[in-house]
């Protein structure tokens, strides 16, 4: 069976806004292929720092040093699934923290580096381990209401991580809107269009750039925006956003 790991990789697990969105692509795929879908909260399991000592590189090829937290579960997780979907919200402009220690400790899937030239358009040096079948989807959204520019330095992060090609970024701007109560059904209407993206990768096997240029649209204008972000911190004080 076609197996989805969603990776949650933001500090406010259940609550978080892009698990929302995440879930809706999610749920697209499911209704359109028989799948399962696991779900882990990055900030639940327990990983330890990558501690810079490169032996997955050297002695222990391909193994990590560390042994006694979450990593090698996770780990095999990635390698036993057909997409994986990380999910979290963009922080100064990057991945945040917990997704960046996950990402170090990830080290070990790629080649040892031996002086390679990168290559523009592949994974800078290479994954150690045949990866060809899986799909690989970021999910994220941001407080802006643009995801052009803001956006510029994760992606760049991610094309040599992964190789620009080798994974889709669906980006939502405004995701704070969506813990925003009296927004909740108006989202919901919203969210259509990532569970759309969904069915389309079940069925088609691709995402068009059409779609994920749509994706990052902006549910709102600017006028109509700034109202909702006055409304955002208005519920903030009072402790009634989500
Ligand atoms: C520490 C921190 C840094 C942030 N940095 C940015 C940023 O650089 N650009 C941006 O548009 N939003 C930024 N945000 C806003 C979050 O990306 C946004 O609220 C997101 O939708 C939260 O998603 P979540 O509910 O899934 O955690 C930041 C938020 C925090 C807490």
């Amino acid at each position: 069976m076609y197996k989805i790991l969603l990776l949650n990789g933001s500090p406010r697990k259940e609550k978080s806004c892009t698990l929302r969105v995440a879930r809706k692509f999610a749920e697209g795929i499911k209704d359109s292929r028989e799948c399962s879908i696991e779900e882990i909260c990055l900030a639940d399991c327990r990983i330890k720092q990558c501690m810079g000592c490169l032996s997955c590189w050297g002695r222990t090829a391909g193994e990590c040093f560390i042994k006694d937290d979450d990593i090698p579960m996770l780990k095999q997780k990635i390698m036993d699934a057909d997409l994986i979907i990380e999910a979290f919200p963009l922080y100064f402009f990057g991945m945040p923290g917990t997704v960046k220690v996950f990402t170090d400790r990830m080290l070990s899937i790629m080649n040892t580096y031996e002086g390679q030239l990168p290559v523009e358009g592949t994974p800078f040096h290479g994954f150690r381990y045949d990866m060809s079948g899986k799909r690989f989807a970021i999910v994220s959204t941001c407080g802006y209401a643009q995801t052009d520019l803001i956006y510029d330095s994760l992606l760049s992060q991610l094309d040599c991580i992964c190789g620009k090609e080798n994974y889709y970024a669906l980006l939502c701007p405004q995701g704070k809107l969506l813990s925003i109560p009296e927004l909740w059904e108006r989202m919901e209407t919203y969210l259509e269009k990532y569970k759309a993206a969904g069915a389309e990768l079940a069925t088609t096997g691709e995402l068009s750039d059409e779609t994920i240029k749509n994706l990052r649209v902006a549910p709102l204008d600017e006028r109509k925006f700034k109202i909702l972000l006055e409304m955002f911190w208005r519920n903030e004080k009072s402790g009634k956003n989500v």
